[in-house]
């Protein structure tokens, strides 16, 4: 392969390439001499509605799943980019590109999440300080980035984070014994909900929300 490529002969995407270092991925198509070695699978990118009740899991043998939402034949290529729990609403990233969503989820990127929660109590007048020091989690052993609460009534804030640790939400206002009532995810990092998506609807993304991530 190194002399084909020395004497441009591979050409990955219709372009001709020399690099041996260059990172072919099983979404590229890659000809030699013309013919085809590689066609390139499809890669797909959807943001989807969640309803509340629905996992975000891939397959339960109890519960129904955010697959079910979709054709099957969509849905048994696809894996979920940033869990939310069973109860929680809102926008989740589905594809078949491993490394896009490791990106769209990746902790160290500190992108952020932005959500909509309502809270069983009224907000305690130390919560904004609190969220943004940053709350020790002794089992992980980390301390969460600042996190940015807007209030919008006594029991509804908007709130930005820059994880997605396990129950990051309900735990944040676990530390005030304040429970979490409904919790919607509006948007990851540049990507926002689509307002014209109802519940358990979905749609791929546009072209610019997949070079954001
Ligand atoms: N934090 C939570 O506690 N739950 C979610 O679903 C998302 C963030």
């Amino acid at each position: 392969m190194l002399g084909l490529l020395v004497q441009g002969r591979v050409q990955v995407n219709q372009q001709v390439v020399h690099s041996p270092t260059l990172e072919v991925t099983a979404f590229d198509t890659v000809l030699a001499d013309g013919e085809l070695i590689q066609p390139g699978k499809a890669a797909h990118y959807l943001m989807l509605n969640k309803p509340a009740g629905i996992l975000s899991a891939t397959d339960d043998p109890v519960h129904p799943t955010v697959m079910d939402l979709l054709p099957p034949e969509l849905a048994k290529e696809l894996h979920i980019g940033g869990r939310l729990d069973r109860a929680s609403t809102g926008l989740m990233l589905l594809t078949n590109d491993g490394q896009w969503s490791r990106r769209a989820t990746d902790p160290e990127r500190k992108s952020p999440k932005i959500y909509r929660v309502t809270l069983g109590n009224p907000i305690h007048p130390d919560t904004e300080k609190v969220f943004a020091e940053g709350i020790h989690f002794p089992f992980e052993d980390i301390t969460t980035s600042p996190a940015k609460l807007e209030r919008l009534s006594d029991t509804e804030c908007r709130l930005t984070i820059y994880e997605g640790r396990y129950h990051q939400i309900k735990r944040m206002f676990g530390r005030f014994r304040n429970p979490v009532i409904a919790l919607h995810r509006e948007a990851m990092g540049a990507i926002r909900l689509d307002s014209n998506l109802q519940p358990g609807q979905f749609r791929s993304l546009t072209d610019e929300e997949i070079a954001s991530v």
